[in-house]
């Protein structure tokens, strides 16, 4: 019987739990398939990826700085990576060809989903860069009307409303001390920026002014528990972490490499959070 291969590529690529979520599910399942970490520097990008139907490899998932270069190099993508402007996965075809798509919007999508966010029609999003671009998509197909981006560098968000305003989702930008008004009618708040994460400072923001119907959820999962879903739970809002943003993305890149679906269980969290406590 072969056994399927398929990995993650980054510079540096130490950092990435994927090799352990995707090991993790592979010995739940008794799949005889391996999942590597490919150190690839930048200018190998092209000759690690064109090699892989050679290497007889499924495919890979791609980490930073990989995920906007990498759309060059495919022979194919699929409509949501066009949008979102990035690829994370990367599957050979059964012609050989390489074929990029992105789980990242998906991947916020279901993990909303999973903690009990049924849809909304107002969110607010924190942040302008690249997380950005894959939540505003996942808002969009999720049927969110109306999404305001608040970020320090205002240009950066109002450059992105400009680009994803659709006939049905209006897209504004907001500085960042508007945000306390647009909390007012907002169902979701996100934070799309480096706030919070261990190592970068705070993120100070007040929710006074928002409904306590609404969810919180934080791309942040490095604490866990960041200062913002704690405010949320305090307040009495629905929070949810930003692990399973990471975990949900990989879903369809397990299955693509290895035939199955798998599931995300609280077995695979903690898994994954004593591992990182340990290193
Ligand atoms: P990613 O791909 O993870 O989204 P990024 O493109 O570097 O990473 O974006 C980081 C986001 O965090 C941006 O919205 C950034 O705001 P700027 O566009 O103004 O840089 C935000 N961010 C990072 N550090 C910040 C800080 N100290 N204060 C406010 N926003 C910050």
């Amino acid at each position: 019987m072969s056994v399927f291969v398929a990995g993650v590529m980054g510079w540096p690529v130490s950092h990435s739990l994927s090799p352990r979520l995707h090991g993790f599910w592979l010995r739940a399942y008794g799949i005889s398939g391996r999942y590597d970490a490919l150190a690839v520097q930048p200018e190998n990008l092209t000759a690690s990826l064109r090699a892989l139907p050679q290497q007889g490899m499924r495919g890979v998932n791609l980490t930073v700085p990989h995920k906007e270069a990498a759309m060059k190099i495919v022979d194919s993508l699929d409509d949501t990576a066009r949008r979102i402007g990035a690829i994370n996965l990367v599957t050979v075809t059964d012609e050989g060809k390489l074929h990029g798509s992105n789980t990242d919007a998906y991947g916020f999508g279901e993990n909303l989903t999973a903690g009990g966010f049924s849809g909304g029609h107002s969110a607010l999003l924190l942040g302008a860069g690249g997380a950005s671009r894959a939540i505003i998509v996942a808002l969009i197909d999720k049927g969110f009307g109306d999404i305001r981006i608040a970020n320090r560098t205002i240009e950066r968000a109002q450059k992105l409303a400009q680009e994803f305003t659709t006939p049905q989702c209006r897209i504004t930008a907001v500085t960042w001390d508007e945000i306390p008004a647009a909390m007012r009618e907002t169902d979701l708040l996100v934070n799309a920026t480096s706030l919070g994460m261990r190592g970068q400072p705070p993120l100070e923001i007040a929710l006074d002014t928002l409904p306590v119907s609404a969810t919180v959820t934080d791309i942040v999962y490095a604490p866990l528990e960041t200062a913002l879903l704690q405010q949320a739970r305090q307040r009495g809002h629905r929070a949810i972490d930003g692990l399973g943003m990471l975990l949900h993305q990989a879903r369809p890149a397990f299955a693509a490499f290895f035939g199955r679906d798998p599931e995300v269980t609280p077995e695979l969290r903690a898994y994954l959070l004593a591992d990182r406590q340990e290193t």
